[in-house]
């Protein structure tokens, strides 16, 4: 079967991406360079970048599926956040997923396909300094609803909320073991998330075997947005 994943050369898109390939699947990834991407015969890469729409995105008649992983991770305090910080957040976010999500959609028709979308906890859950990438997911969540009902029962689309991950995306907050402790404490699970976590669900939501499931947001944040820890 053959799958499109934006953004599928790092982080929980890499990992989706392999385990893909390694059933045998043909996934064609798009993202701006192909740096870290695996060797496999199964994977082909396309230069295209989501914010400008430079680059080629590939061709493809009918698909199984279709994931989109470009996000931001830019946290402050609300009166130090401009306009632009927001236009941006929502230009990679929500945006970028519109022209590869439009060109894909017949081929996902054919296909019976399914979309996946990467959300955040922080649209469920409150937290300090993420006004702008809550605002972004949450208008990601609401695409993602529009686009089942719009598509039922061709083809489904569901979004995967992480809590924080250890990625390239998170290197910031995650700089040292004594930080990556402290974020985990927060956590009932009491680690950070790690990239298969995440990118298990993904891999399944994507998959025939969750064939009945369209319309949802699906947290993997170690009980953060649910649960209040003993500890
Ligand atoms: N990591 C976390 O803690 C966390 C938590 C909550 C939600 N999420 C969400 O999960 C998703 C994946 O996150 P991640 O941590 O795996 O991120 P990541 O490691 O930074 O990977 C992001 C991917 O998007 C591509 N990309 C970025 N900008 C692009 C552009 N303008 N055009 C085309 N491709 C672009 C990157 O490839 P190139 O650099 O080659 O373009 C890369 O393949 C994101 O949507 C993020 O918001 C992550």
């Amino acid at each position: 079967m053959e799958y499109v994943c934006i953004g599928g050369s790092s982080g929980i898109g890499r990992a989706v991406v392999e385990k893909l390939a390694s059933e045998g699947h043909t996934v064609h990834v798009a993202s701006r360079s192909s740096k870290e991407l695996t060797a496999s015969p199964n994977v082909t890469h396309s230069v295209f970048d989501v914010e400008s729409g430079e680059g080629t995105l590939p061709e493809v008649s009918s698909l199984a599926g279709f994931a989109y992983f470009p996000g931001t991770i830019s946290l402050k305090p609300f009166p130090s956040m401009s306009c632009d910080d927001f236009s941006h957040d929502f230009a990679l976010n929500v945006l970028g997923a519109i022209r590869p999500l439009q060109k894909y959609i017949e081929a996902l028709k054919h296909g019976n396909g399914s979309i996946v979308l990467m959300s955040s906890v922080a649209v469920q859950m409150g937290f300090p300094y993420h006004a702008s990438i809550a605002a972004a997911k949450g208008a990601l969540e609401g695409l993602m609803r529009s686009l089942a009902a719009e598509y039922a029962p061709t083809v489904r689309c569901n979004c995967v909320a992480p809590s924080l991950t250890e990625t390239p995306l998170s290197e910031s907050l995650l700089g040292s073991e004594e930080k990556k402790a402290s974020m985990g404490k927060r956590h009932p699970l009491a680690r950070i998330g790690s990239v298969d976590d995440i990118s298990h669900l993904v891999h399944y939501l994507l998959s025939e075997n969750s064939k009945w499931v369209t319309g949802h947001v699906f947290p993997v944040d170690g009980g953060i947005s649910s649960v209040r820890g003993a500890g």
